[in-house]
């Protein structure tokens, strides 16, 4: 059975439950089989409504992001997002990235998926990205200041996606050190800057930024439901994916002159205000051993300054945040 004939029958009389046994009988094959079709389907981005005995609804059609007006929105707002690569299906939007930095693409170059199939986080972790749903782009920068800034690159990026994400969706949400946007204590975006360098100088880094926007928490698997969100589920209603990346492409780009005409500190008092730890106690995992202290905010470089019980101040360059 083709997912071509299991959506044509699902598509003849809209509105209306076909049920599992009229679609085994009409295109003869077994009741698994039409289960699996239907979760081929779901992979794609349809959403449907199953009701035992009887059977299956279409709700949702997959989103497509449509070049047009995805190209006309980032015009009126940016100068970013040029040139737009636009993709179904990817690895990792960062891997195609970086073969066009490679050769030579110019800074504000985009790549966009509707899905990933081996989307990457940091600590060699998997992100999820599946079809439709979100917003997983890769943006080649090519930043003038010295390698040991790169890390601040992360810090802005999370302060303009998060100013993008409030704007769009009216939701309260803040930064967790040093790139994830939570709202309440779940993760609704991660944010991946890997760069290239030659003698101390950065060639390229490549914003990588995976916003779930209309993710359904089954969409996800199962270990990470209790821990992730996305607008859809906040909002109660879907949000224009699009405008998520129009808004976010904005932001950055005015950031990132703001950074490059006056450095780091205004970045920095950004973030700080947009953080959610900040005077809290907080524990920080890292790879040698666990510290637990009082955020007191950024230090130059974007390290997060942990005060001790002694009062003594702790710099914290890379590392997990609870609190
Ligand atoms: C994290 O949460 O640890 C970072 C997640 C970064 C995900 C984005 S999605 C677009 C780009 N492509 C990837 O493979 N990763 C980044």
């Amino acid at each position: 059975m083709r997912d071509e004939q299991l959506l044509e029958l699902l598509t003849e009389r809209p509105g209306e439950y076909i049920s599992g046994e009229e679609i085994s009988r009409r295109l003869s094959v077994s009741r698994t089989a039409v289960w699996k079709g239907i979760n081929r389907l779901k992979e794609q981005g349809y959403e449907f409504d199953s009701v035992t005995r009887r059977g299956y609804r279409i709700v949702r059609l997959p989103d497509r992001f449509d070049e047009v007006s995805l190209r006309l929105q980032l015009g009126k707002l940016t100068s970013w997002g040029q040139p737009l690569h636009l993709l179904d299906t990817i690895g990792s939007t960062q891997d195609l990235a970086r073969e066009l930095a490679e050769k030579g693409a110019p800074e504000g170059t985009l790549v966009i998926a509707e899905q990933q199939t081996a989307g990457r986080g940091r600590q060699g972790r998997v992100f999820h990205s599946p079809a439709g749903r979100g917003v997983w782009m890769t943006l080649v920068l090519r930043p003038q200041q010295p390698l040991q800034y790169t890390s601040q690159l992360t810090l802005l990026a999370a302060v303009a996606i998060c100013r993008a994400l409030r704007d769009v969706s009216g939701l309260d949400i803040g930064i967790k050190w040093p790139n994830d946007l939570l709202i309440g204590n779940r993760k609704v975006c991660g944010i991946l800057v890997e760069s290239a360098a030659e003698d101390g100088h950065v060639r390229y880094a490549l914003g990588g930024f995976g916003i779930d926007v209309n993710v359904a928490l089954e969409d996800l698997p199962e270990e990470v439901r209790p821990l992730a969100t996305s607008l859809r589920i906040e909002r109660g209603e879907p949000v224009d994916r699009t405008a998520v990346v129009a808004a976010i492409l904005s932001e950055l780009e005015t950031l990132y002159h703001l950074y490059n005409r006056e450095g780091f500190a205004p970045i920095a008092a950004l973030w700080e205000a947009s953080a959610l730890a900040i005077g809290k106690v907080v524990t920080v995992k890292t790879l040698q051993h666990t510290m637990t202290g009082i955020a007191r905010g950024l230090g130059e470089n974007g390290e997060l300054l942990l005060e001790q019980p002694d009062g003594s101040i702790t710099p914290v360059y890379s590392g997990e945040v609870g609190f």
